[in-house]
């Protein structure tokens, strides 16, 4: 499937891939700062941001396949570096694991390699019911919005907070309730880790509530070329809420490819 993307700046590219009900305009701080040394895309994956929402389950592989259609479509054959946040780590792993060789560099931020639980698998197949039942996304923004952002970003950017909302609500109802179950299906790369010799940026946010520091240390720990950065004063969505150090630590991890 065709998706849409945004398309920036000049020299060796970097894709970066959104998480769950947001869409490309999630990096648009690293768009600005990276876009001036690389060329940076940023796909909308299927059922997200301007990309179709085709009906039926959304599995990450298949998710991970649309990217490097979108690759091969703009002709890009040399290995580029492929970051994906939360979902779209998800995403980035499928990649690594099933196309290492259009790979040259990996960055995992806020996400993590282990399958759901049978429990979150079940939450998200009733939120899923639910959203067919009503073609209403609120009831997940609602449930989602106050988890995504660390307790700085919450008390002072609402203005952030906000925003991230109005795309999260934006988010088709197909869109979501086919990512929710091919999230809950997807598989676990807990043991592919230590086969991705990529070298690797494993990203985590001091305060995320929905991956603990110490799984993004195991997950760098466990990959055997990978280094660890935690975000200060940042949550689930570490690169929007605290962008001067997520860059900084992006752009550090770029230039020791060079
Ligand atoms: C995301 O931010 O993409 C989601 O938290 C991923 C998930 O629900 O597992």
């Amino acid at each position: 499937m065709l998706l849409n993307y945004s398309d920036d700046g000049p020299g060796p590219v970097v894709v970066l891939i959104h998480g769950f009900t947001l869409d490309h305009t999630m990096w648009d701080s690293q768009r600005e700062t990276l876009g001036s040394i690389y060329r940076v895309i940023a796909p909308d994956l299927r059922g997200h941001g301007r990309s179709a929402a085709p009906e039926g389950i959304y599995p990450i592989d298949d998710l991970a396949d649309d990217v490097v259609e979108l690759l091969d479509r703009l002709k890009i054959s040399e290995p580029v570096v492929l970051g994906g946040l939360s979902m779209g780590g998800y995403v980035a792993l499928s990649i690594a694991v099933r196309h290492p060789k259009r790979l040259r560099g990996l960055m995992l931020l806020n996400t993590r390699a282990a399958a759901d639980t049978p429990e979150t698998a079940q939450v998200r197949e009733d939120l899923a019911l639910q959203i067919d039942a009503t073609g209403d996304v609120t009831p997940v923004v609602a449930t989602m919005l106050p988890k995504l952002f660390g307790p700085t970003s919450r008390s002072t950017r609402g203005d952030l907070v906000e925003r991230t909302g109005e795309v999260m609500r934006r988010s088709p109802a197909r869109g979501v309730s086919g990512s929710l179950r091919g999230m809950a299906v997807r598989p676990d790369r807990v043991a592919d880790l230590r086969r991705i010799t990529l070298p690797t940026l494993v990203m985590a946010g001091a305060a995320d509530a929905l991956i603990p520091v110490e799984e993004s240390r195991l997950m760098a720990g466990a990959l055997p070329n990978a280094e660890l950065a935690i975000i200060p004063d940042a949550g689930h969505l570490a690169p929007l809420e605290n962008p001067g150090a997520a860059n900084a630590a992006i752009l550090r991890f770029l230039g020791s490819l060079a």
